[in-house]
């Protein structure tokens, strides 16, 4: 039980973690979150500094939400309350305490931990968001279709215990909640697309 608590409150540490945030003022000597769509995440740090820094922002978050759940599914006396470990990751990307609460949308820490919990609706999702972001150039609605295909699957298509769909199902919301400005832009038609302005940087 103590191993099971200690790996939450690590967990949320881990996703706490600031990688765009820190990215940009360590080598850029900007705040992210005052450029661009202001999300401290991957998107856009590829969209205001370009395609290496959307790179290692991206690798970075996405172990944040990996490892916590590898480690607690390998260390915890309770492994089946791995994917209750990786919301607690997500939530500290989101509100991270390095970075005065104020972090990214999820979405790439979301994907460390689906990966961990069910890697083929991972890929599956992966597929979706690749196909969307081609056809729309809308990242945000990738992310929320990817989300929401990966619930589907899990939900209809495998015989995953009820907490894990249960937590899918809240993750979805949790990151609706954190698009909401996303999801007005797209209604409005003002949505940013994907657009690497300095690529190659
Ligand atoms: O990962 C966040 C993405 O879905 C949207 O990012 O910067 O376009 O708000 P952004």
């Amino acid at each position: 039980m103590v191993i099971t608590i200690l790996l939450f409150i690590l967990s949320y540490f881990f996703g706490s973690f600031p990688t765009a945030v820190w990215y940009a003022k360590l080598f850029h000597g900007i705040d992210i979150r005052e450029h661009g769509s202001g999300n401290a995440g991957a998107t856009n740090s590829l969209r205001v500094l370009g395609k290496k820094a959307g790179i290692v922002v991206l690798l970075f978050d996405v172990v944040k939400g990996y490892l916590p759940v590898y480690l607690f599914k390998t260390f915890s006396e309770t492994p089946d309350l791995a994917f209750l470990v990786g919301i607690v990751a997500i939530l500290g990307h989101v509100y991270s305490v390095f970075s005065g609460f104020k972090g990214g949308k999820g979405i790439a820490t979301s994907l460390g931990v689906i990966l961990a919990v069910q890697p083929v609706g991972a890929l599956i999702s992966v597929v979706a968001f690749v196909l969307t972001v081609v056809v729309s150039k809308y990242v945000s609605l990738g992310s929320l279709l990817a989300a929401l295909v990966f619930n589907i699957y899990i939900s209809f298509f495998t015989e995953s215990p009820i907490l894990i769909m249960v937590s899918g199902w809240f993750l979805l919301a949790l990151l609706v909640y954190t698009h909401r400005t996303n999801i007005k832009k797209l209604i409005a038609g003002t949505e940013n697309k994907i657009n690497a302005k300095k690529a190659g940087k």
